[in-house]
């Protein structure tokens, strides 16, 4: 083979190998400089052109042609497989990293109370039960005893939704009594943990929009020994054996005799508070029974109301209602 032919040879050969081990873009270019750019071993190749003696000129041409033009087709190539590779690759995945651990969330504080609540309530026989946040006047007030001229039927006090169909936002949970003791007969312990409404003026210890847990026993001979008893044993399961409880004589329309409850534990008296008002409660008016269709002669039971953001606020040492209700994380991540 004559020496110029080998050299285009040699020059194809590199060539091609040196395009293929180029690793990018970069490497590439360097590669085409070296091989096809104005000083590259082609356009030297071409420019020996005229030393050679006349005969071999046309077939050392062509080929220096040949190689000229598989190098420039394996250079495309090459581009568009490394170009195409670093769209593709876009930022590395590695596979070693360590995975992004989801947030973990939490339960409100609210709903904690409210399950630690209504445990201790089902470890005494009490069955969890709800009713609606809607409601009727008659559930909310009339089969509750509570009078047309009662002050919390005023638009004032309540949310009506529809006050001439006297549908509103209930105001307590104790409509849920009458529609348990509507669908059962007794004996009846149920626990019903819920959202109550007022137009409250808001403020640390008030809120619109709050949570009670209702309870209500209807048995033979229930009396107010079983719902002090009960109560008190409650309260000290929840706060600590050192908790006291205080029962005071009081007023509701649905209950006679009626009581509100105060505690006093040792969180509260560590903030100096002596007595806190916690709970309503009563042995069952016998006018509600006549509602439901129980006979008072048969059957008496005890009812209480607790506010649940209360307990929260004694459990927690929370000194403002409003904090449940913001959705500020640092205040929910505490729980
Ligand atoms: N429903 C009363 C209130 O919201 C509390 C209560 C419940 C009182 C059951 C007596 C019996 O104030």
């Amino acid at each position: 083979m004559s020496k110029p032919r080998q050299q285009l040879e040699t020059i194809k050969r590199d060539g091609l190998a040196e395009m293929a081990a180029a690793a990018d873009l970069a490497a590439l270019d360097a590669v085409r400089v070296k091989y096809l750019g104005r000083k590259g071993a082609v356009r030297a190749a071409f420019d020996l052109l005229p030393t050679l003696p006349k005969e071999e000129r046309p077939a050392i041409g062509a080929l220096a042609n040949e190689v000229n033009q598989v190098l420039t087709a394996a250079l495309e190539e090459r581009k568009q497989a490394l170009e195409g590779a670093a769209r593709r690759s876009g930022p590395k995945l590695d596979l070693t990293l360590p995975g992004r651990a989801p947030a973990i969330g939490r339960q409100h504080p609210l709903t904690q109370v409210t399950d630690q609540i209504v445990r201790i309530f089902q470890r005494m026989g009490f069955a969890v039960a709800d009713g609606p946040d809607i409601e009727t006047e008659y559930y909310n007030f009339d089969a509750l005893n509570t009078p047309a001229d009662h002050p919390a039927r005023d638009i004032q006090d309540t949310f009506y939704i529809q006050k001439d169909q006297g549908v509103l936002l209930r105001t307590h949970t104790s409509p849920v009594q009458v529609h348990v003791m509507e669908k059962q007969q007794p004996p009846v312990r149920v626990v019903v943990p819920g959202r109550c409404y007022r137009r409250d003026e808001i403020d640390a210890t008030h809120h619109a929009n709050f949570q009670q847990v209702e309870g209500l026993y209807v048995d033979r001979n229930v009396s107010v020994a079983n719902l002090k008893g009960d109560c008190e044993f409650f309260f000290k399961q929840l706060l600590g054996p050192q908790t006291r409880v205080r029962f005071r004589p009081h007023f509701f329309p649905f209950t006679e005799p009626s009581f509100e409850i105060d505690l006093n534990s040792p969180t509260l008296r560590a903030r100096g508070k002596e007595w806190l008002e916690i709970a309503g409660c009563g042995m069952v008016n016998p006018r509600v029974f006549e509602y439901v269709g129980y006979d008072a002669e048969q059957w008496t039971g005890y009812a209480f109301g607790m506010g649940i953001e209360r307990i929260a606020m004694i459990l927690y040492g929370i000194d403002d209602i409003r904090l449940f209700y913001e959705n500020d994380l640092r205040f929910l991540r505490q729980f």
